[in-house]
């Protein structure tokens, strides 16, 4: 699925050019073929024959270590897909690594390259939403059922939390903040995969905000970020907001960007009002790439280092962790 879309933004730009497929899988050698690229079926044949400037590791979650270890080791730099990895102890390797051979580790928390994102993080902290105090997160879907054909999709390293929340933890941080404690409850069963399918969540960050999240992925309803923007032709627009920030001047819907701000004193007394503020949506997927040709070619740092995706990893893992002990956890 993401390999295609990375794919995809290599062949839109011209500062990057793709040098071969890893794939073990038959289509992956037709595409290459298409492409006019050597295939390969394991990356160690591929770094026998060429090692090239960047590696975009797009493999299954449990399998992102081994590619990404030994193309940093052949002196390649790499991106990543999220999460960095499926637990902390391989998260941590990775950073190790990466430090020992001086390459850029960066993770593909793409949603950090639109410019929206960092619209509503001004938003967020500025005098029109006043005191941040609190915001409320959803990402609600159900998946087609041909998704889940791929068993590694079954298992709970592939579930909505790390595969799906993991983007929001990571909004989520990159707007309010460090996250100091997450409390949470899962449920499954709607289709017999060991993974977990809902989950409510409660956040507490560093500041003191406080949070709420909902995540399913068994029910059809537009209210995630992939159906509010439409990032994807696959997941048509609806236009309906996932979150609310929530301040005690005002408030904002995102990804929709609508400010809500009383006509008066902010109290219940007075009329609420809006304003729209419109940010065309880029490719993130492109500006991702561009991101990591300059860092390839040292002239950047990576936007979203192995060190801060971490984080986001022990936060969302964390749900798992609270669940399971019925508990609260402090990060
Ligand atoms: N950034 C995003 O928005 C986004 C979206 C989807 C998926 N992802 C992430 O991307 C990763 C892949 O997800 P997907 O849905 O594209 O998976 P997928 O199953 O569609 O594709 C994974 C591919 O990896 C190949 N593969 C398996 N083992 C391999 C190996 N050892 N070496 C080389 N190739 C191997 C498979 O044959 C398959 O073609 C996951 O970590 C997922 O979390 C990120």
């Amino acid at each position: 699925m993401i390999g295609k879309r990375h794919l995809q933004a290599m062949k839109t730009i011209e500062e990057a050019e793709l040098i071969a497929i890893v794939d073990p899988a038959e289509p992956a050698k037709a595409m290459a073929l298409n492409e006019g690229v050597p295939w390969f079926a394991t990356i160690e044949e591929m770094l026998a024959e060429v090692v090239p400037n960047g590696v975009i590791v797009s493999t299954p979650t449990e399998i992102h270590l081994e590619p990404t270890i030994k193309a940093l080791e052949a002196g390649c730099h790499v991106l990543v897909e999220k999460p960095i990895a499926a637990n902390l102890d391989e998260a941590n390797e990775i950073q190790k690594v990466a430090e020992r051979v001086n390459r850029n580790v960066m993770v593909g928390h793409h949603r950090r390259y639109y410019g929206l994102m960092e619209l509503a993080r001004e938003i967020v902290s500025s005098e029109k939403l006043g005191r941040l105090l609190a915001v409320h997160g959803q990402w609600t879907s159900r998946k087609a059922d041909d998704y889940y054909i791929p068993k590694w999709r079954q298992q709970r390293s592939s579930g909505p939390v790390l595969i799906n929340l993991i983007h929001e933890m990571d909004i989520l941080r990159f707007i309010c903040g460090e996250i100091e404690s997450v409390t949470a409850q899962l449920q499954s069963g709607f289709r017999g995969h060991l993974k977990e399918e809902t989950a409510a969540i409660v956040i507490r960050f560093q500041s003191g905000v406080l949070g709420t999240f909902l995540l399913s992925d068994a029910t059809p309803s537009p209210w995630n970020w992939e159906h509010a923007t439409g990032e994807n032709v696959n997941f048509p627009r609806t236009g309906q907001n996932s979150y609310r920030f929530l301040g005690s001047e005002g408030c904002l819907d995102f990804p929709n960007l609508r400010i809500w701000t009383s006509k008066g004193t902010p109290d219940w007394n007075h009329l609420m009002d809006f304003e729209d503020r419109n940010v065309p949506l880029e490719d993130a997927y492109i500006s991702q790439l561009l991101h990591f040709c300059r860092v390839i070619k040292q002239e950047e740092t990576p936007r979203i280092t192995a060190k801060d995706a971490t984080e986001t990893l022990a936060a969302t893992l964390a749900v798992f962790d609270s669940a399971e002990q019925q508990r609260t956890i402090t990060l």
